[in-house]
């Protein structure tokens, strides 16, 4: 009997695959950055052949770390960036463009198009988003637009089209030679395309969008065997059992499978999710509405999301376009050094401002600089604008749910950083929780995955694995805490209104 289940986690830097033991304990990893291409201001792209590659690396990293094969794997679950956007030819498996990141903004003008007739808001009964850049619909519209041919090698039932679960999925079960096309209600939800309520394709939203329905993927449960691997010698004959996109895998992970429980990960962005059940919940204050999770046939259970565009993509800036740091550590132990930041505020308005704004005009602004400021003061300002934003992504669930937050769930690679997780719990007011397993994107498609196939037999078993690390408790005075989140806002207003 098979011992482990094994998660690819497709993310935004890098791809990873993790082997988790039947205590939901990780016992082996491999992982791989992949080049963040950026052709122009507001554009970031992936090479998918570059991921697949990376995959089927980290797949084999993982294995031979821990000394196991396929005999040892019960099933595969793969959990990836959300919204990010490949074309590729269904004969050859080439894609016909570089994958378009969700950070990516250049769909600005379609979604100022579409939203002529109807506004911003057009499709969110459906779909429980408004036209943003953000979301794949728009992505995939530009490729057909701007490829040449695209359109009508799509409409000839040439070309297929996924997120990167899909594009894991299919290479992993066969690729050209019968590979299978499909992805999940999680990721499908991060279309624009998807009706909330019967979990189908909608078609009059695809006809808007000119989107030749052929070339979009199955929708599938989260927890279901999809097919078996055809694609890897390495794990031959496994079954891929789970998918979800990485965020909502990681509210499964950390066992959020009650209403009203909630988790923020800080990963390349940040993003609070809180369960509503099997309650579409529609937000009045700028979260998006998506599917948490469906297992097999049973109901699906919603969410309510603030997704925050930059935070750990901050640190690698610094360190990558300012040089400023060496490392992310370096960083940490810089802000460690200044006891605040010296009355400098940094927004990170990469790729405009998301959750709770949707500000597309907006962009980057560092500001309350004074000859004081030192290189200390910035790094400290960057790692605080997540709790900040933070704070403000958890003030506008508030204002949308019936219950306010009574403590919050975290995990990522940034909540490492004890010094962060005390200013996240002092600038919230509320307790803030880490688990001892941080790893829970991938946990969470292992979950899935390991449900779908028996691995384990339901989300009470999953639950109790859950187990706690460490809890900060708010120590700043309120109006401390009160006057920073002042400033804070007045920062972020700066940002505003900076396209020509
Ligand atoms: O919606 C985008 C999100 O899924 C990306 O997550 O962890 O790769 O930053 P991450």
């Amino acid at each position: 009997m098979a011992e482990f289940v094994l998660a690819i986690d497709q993310g935004t830097t890098s791809t990873r695959a993790i082997i988790f033991d039947h205590s939901g304990t990780p016992v082996s990893t491999g992982q791989r950055e992949h080049r963040q291409i950026l052709p122009q201001p507001g554009w970031v792209e992936h090479d998918p052949l570059e991921i697949w590659d990376n995959t089927r690396e980290v797949v084999g990293t993982a294995l031979s770390r821990a000394s196991l094969t396929r005999h040892d794997v019960a099933a595969v679950g793969i959990t990836n960036q959300r919204e990010t956007t490949v074309v590729w030819e269904k004969s050859t498996g080439k894609p016909v463009y570089n994958a378009i990141v969700w950070q990516d903004v250049r769909t600005q003008q379609i979604c100022d198009e579409l939203a002529a007739d109807g506004g911003a808001d057009r499709f969110r009964e459906q779909t429980g988003l408004p036209l943003s850049p953000y979301f794949a619909g728009t992505k995939l519209a530009w490729i057909l637009r701007n490829v040449d041919g695209a359109r009508e090698r799509a409409e000839a039932g040439e070309l297929l089209f996924g997120t990167t679960d899909s594009w894991v999925l299919w290479n992993l079960t066969g690729g050209p030679d019968g590979g299978t096309h499909a992805t999940d209600v999680t990721n499908a939800s991060r279309t624009l395309f998807m009706d909330l309520r019967t979990l189908q394709w909608d078609e009059e939203i695809l006809d808007v969008f000119g989107i030749p329905p052929a070339m979009l993927p199955q929708i599938r449960s989260s927890s279901e065997v999809y097919a078996e691997v055809h694609g890897s010698q390495l794990l031959r004959h496994v079954p891929v059992a789970g998918i979800l996109g990485d965020q909502q895998a990681a509210t499964f992970g950390q066992a959020a499978f009650k209403p009203g429980e909630a988790k923020n990960t800080y990963g390349t962005g940040c993003f609070v999710l809180v369960n509503t059940g099997g309650e579409i919940v529609r937000s009045s204050h700028g979260l998006l509405t998506s599917v948490g999770y469906q297992l097999g046939t049973s109901a699906p259970q919603y969410v309510l999301e603030g997704s925050i565009a930059v935070a750990g993509s901050l640190i690698q800036w610094l360190r990558d376009n300012l040089g400023l740091v060496s490392s992310a550590q370096e960083a940490e132990q810089l802000a460690g050094t200044v006891k605040d930041t010296g009355g400098c505020y940094f927004v990170p308005a990469f790729s405009g401002l998301f959750a709770p704004y949707w500000r597309q005009d907006a962009r980057g602004a560092l500001v309350g600089l004074t000859r004081f400021v030192t290189k200390a003061h910035i790094a400290r300002a960057a790692l605080e604008a997540t709790a900040f934003q933070t704070r403000e992504v958890l003030d506008a669930i508030n204002a949308d749910a019936a219950v306010p937050l009574t403590s919050l769930k975290v995990d990522g690679g940034m909540v490492a950083n004890d010094a962060l997780m005390q200013f996240q719990a002092d600038i919230l007011g509320v307790p803030v929780m880490r688990p001892r397993v941080t790893e829970t994107t991938a946990l969470g498609a292992a979950y899935a995955a390991g449900l779908a196939v028996g691995f384990w037999e339901g989300t009470e078993q999953l639950a109790g694995n859950w187990a706690q690390d460490r809890v900060w408790e708010p120590q700043m005075p309120a109006e401390e805490r009160e006057r920073r989140l002042r400033l804070w806002k007045k920062a972020v207003t700066r940002t505003f209104d900076w396209i020509d």
